[in-house]
């Protein structure tokens, strides 16, 4: 009997070890492109016909919610993204930054978002994906053009405004099919948050803006099917923030309340930073606590912790956050001002961005209606295989997206349902589990024999069917 308990042991185990081994030789190396549309607010699909939005919606998964984060700008967005942290954690606080310990300014005009410095308080994914012996392929993406932790992406492009989206496209299509080729690439692309801005996201002539860019979704798509890509790529589609109208006659002027002389203006609107000048802190503030109903000032120390914008000397003394539509500005004419503007609280809803993706990892046809923009991070993570750093994300919050992954039959034929990094983990021992799986065959077979011979000789009747009952039963 005990040569029977053996046997059915290595039964299992042999059964347990093919199983693993149909699975993972499988698998292809899990890939993810994504896709940030800047400014592309979660309900401009339903303004005009979106075929391209709608076709990956139906065959893949969409969110209807995303929260993203505060401040709802574009770079403190962006590296949330792919870092899954709040921007008081990545360092990226804002478009307009000064590091008081450092003494330096960070703006879109110049040429310091190139210094390491301010990037350095996170890992992005392109570089822990690096570090763990994969391959980035990057167009655009706000950081990519950066030596982080002393690593570019392994494919980058230096940001160019004009390079064409079909150029940039091409250019990441080559990186997902070159000799050794990447598993994660980013694709940014401007619009239509240049538009949403100039023309407010309220105008007519938006319609078309958005139309074209469901027409990029749909050359983006057909590229990939002309590349042999599309039914191996993760592709998610997302953006950073949404877009709110603004008016002339919803303008905050500071100038009205405190004299400029006594504060650095470092971030304007609609959440203005303020550096009250050495010993005017008190007076600044109270002069503008109360100033204006549509504008919310905080003490640094008061900022809601909801917001988790706090915990970071980028962070100025004094914050001030206009309300929906509204825009801060020291005088009328001082100070940019756009017809439509983001950056505001990020529960309003018009500060959220569209979430759609299709690809192996995901559903079908599956929609979810809530989402923090920070469980992306772990999502990606757990796609692509990859440890994650610490973040502020969790993976449980969005697992639904995915499909319920892969089955695995173990002993007694239980279905367990295994994650990708399970099978990943388990895969990387596929050619142990052939040997070890031979080896077991071989001895059962062995054993067999003899048992049949045995059995025979000694009268008794072994059924077969007994020895296959107990992998079937419960
Ligand atoms: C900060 O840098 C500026 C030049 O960019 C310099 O004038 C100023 O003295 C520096 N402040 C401190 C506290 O080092
Ligand atoms: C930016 O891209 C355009 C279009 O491809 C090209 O003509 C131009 O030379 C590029 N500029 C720089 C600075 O590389
Ligand atoms: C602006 O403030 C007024 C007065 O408090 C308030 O009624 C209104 O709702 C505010 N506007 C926005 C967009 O919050
Ligand atoms: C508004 O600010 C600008 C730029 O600082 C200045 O040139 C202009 O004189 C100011 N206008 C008024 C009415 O104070
Ligand atoms: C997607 O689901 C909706 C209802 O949830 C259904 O009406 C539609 O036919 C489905 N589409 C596809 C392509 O399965
Ligand atoms: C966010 O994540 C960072 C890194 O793990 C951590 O230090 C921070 O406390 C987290 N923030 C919150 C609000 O949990
Ligand atoms: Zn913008």
């Amino acid at each position: 009997m005990a040569l029977y308990v053996w046997q059915m042991c290595l039964w299992k185990v042999v059964i347990i070890f093919t199983l693993t081994e149909a699975v993972s030789l499988h698998l292809d190396q899990p890939k993810v492109l994504l896709v940030s549309f800047d400014g592309f607010r979660w309900d401009y699909i339903h303004r005009v016909p979106t075929p391209h939005f709608k076709y990956i919606m139906e065959n893949g998964i969409h969110v209807n919610q995303v929260t993203n984060i505060f401040i709802t700008k574009t770079y403190p967005n962006h590296y949330t993204l792919v870092t899954g942290l709040y921007a008081e954690n990545h360092g990226i606080v804002a478009n307009e930054m000064y590091d008081q310990n450092l003494n330096k300014t960070f703006s879109l005009d110049g040429m310091d978002i190139f210094d390491p410095v301010w990037w350095d308080e996170a890992d992005p994914l392109w570089v822990t994906n690096q570090i763990q012996g994969h391959k980035t392929g990057a167009v655009m993406w706000p950081g990519t053009d950066v030596q982080i932790h002393g690593l570019y992406p392994t494919h980058y492009m230096i940001y160019n405004i004009s390079v064409p989206f079909e150029d940039r496209l091409a250019q990441l299509i080559d990186w997902f099919r070159g000799k050794e080729p990447v598993n994660f690439g980013l694709l940014y692309w401007e619009e239509p948050d240049r538009s949403g801005h100039d023309l407010g996201p309220e105008n007519p002539l938006m319609d078309k803006v958005i139309a074209d860019i469901d027409l990029k979704l749909g050359y983006l798509v057909e590229q990939l099917q002309k590349a042999g890509l599309w039914d191996t790529i993760n592709l998610i589609v997302t953006s950073d923030h949404g877009m709110a109208q603004c008016s002339i006659n919803r303008i905050i002027e500071l100038d009205l309340y405190v004299d400029r002389e006594l504060y650095t203006w470092i971030d304007f609107t609609p959440v203005s930073a303020i550096l009250p000048k050495k010993g005017k802190y008190d007076e600044v503030y109270n002069a503008l606590v109360n100033a204006h109903p549509n504008m919310t000032v905080y003490k640094k120390e008061d900022i809601p912790d909801r917001f988790h914008y706090k915990h970071n000397v980028r962070i100025q003394p004094i914050i001030a956050v206009a309300d929906e539509g509204w825009t801060i500005n020291q005088n009328k004419t001082a100070g940019k001002f756009t017809l439509g503007n983001h950056g505001y609280d990020n529960t309003i809803k018009s500060m959220h961005p569209i979430f759609i993706a299709h690809g192996p990892a995901f559903k079908k046809n599956f929609t979810k209606e809530n989402m923090a923009i920070v469980d992306l991070y772990p999502l990606l993570c757990h796609i692509l295989g990859i440890d994650p750093m610490p973040n502020n994300g969790t993976l449980k919050n969005v697992q639904e997206l995915l499909v319920a992954e892969k089955v695995i039959i173990t002993e007694n034929l239980h279905v367990e349902i295994v994650s990708q990094d399970e099978i990943n983990s388990r895969g990387s021992y596929a050619w142990l589990g052939i040997l070890l799986g031979s080896v077991l065959v071989t001895g059962f077979l062995l054993a067999f024999v003899q048992q049949v011979t045995k059995s025979q000789m000694s009268g008794l009747n072994i059924h077969r069917g007994e020895m296959a009952q107990p992998l079937l039963s419960t």
